[in-house]
């Protein structure tokens, strides 16, 4: 795979950061609907918001930083597949894009259409999901910023080694 220049890697690394700690931001926000939902603010001004927050914003960010983190990985020393932190991060994301979009979108989207009406059990889901999700996004920056674990495998080849800096970026 070829790599970027050192300015096209600062470019990818700072979308890279501003997309996916913007998705973090905007899970926050649905867990703090959720929870003001629970705490008896208007049904039919926070449930609306939710779903539109939602749809138009968190879960499109899902697929922005998806693609973005796996670029990141692919175009950079790093590699997909050399690094357990990186691999970790990209089976955590991988299963969220999953989860928002079958099965967070479609809730919240009832959420919305249903506000006052909606039962308890879909009201508490806006507090749960977010919760998780959020708690994932900040295990992921964690892995970022400390990149424990070391590498899944050596490189065969001396030529591979020098090719490959002992640890890119540090
Ligand atoms: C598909 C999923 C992801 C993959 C494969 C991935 C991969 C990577 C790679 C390879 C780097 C280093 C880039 C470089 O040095 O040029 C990086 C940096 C970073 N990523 Fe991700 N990432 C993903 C998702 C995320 C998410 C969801 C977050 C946070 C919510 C995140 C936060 C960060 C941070 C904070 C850094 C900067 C680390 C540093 O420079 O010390 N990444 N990512």
């Amino acid at each position: 795979m070829s790599r970027l220049s050192p300015a096209g890697r600062k470019a990818l690394l700072t979308v890279h950061l501003v997309t996916s700690l913007g998705w973090l931001g905007a899970d926050l926000v649905l867990l703090t609907l959720g929870v003001a939902g629970l705490r008896g603010a208007d049904p039919a001004v926070v449930y609306p918001t939710a779903g539109l927050l939602v749809t138009y914003l968190f879960a499109p960010l899902s697929l922005v930083v998806w693609l973005l983190g796996l670029a990141s990985a692919l175009l950079s020393p790093w590699g997909l597949l050399r690094w357990r932190w990186v691999l970790v991060k990209f089976a955590i994301t991988t299963v969220m894009l999953g989860l928002v979009n079958l099965a967070l979108l479609p809730r919240v989207r009832e959420l919305g259409a249903l506000a006052g009406d909606a039962s308890m059990h879909l009201r508490a889901d806006l507090v749960i999901a977010p919760a998780v999700s959020s708690t994932l996004l900040v295990t992921v920056t964690v892995l970022s910023t400390y990149k424990p674990w070391g590498r899944l495998r050596r490189a065969a080849a001396p030529v591979a080694r020098r090719a490959v800096p002992a640890r890119p970026g540090a």
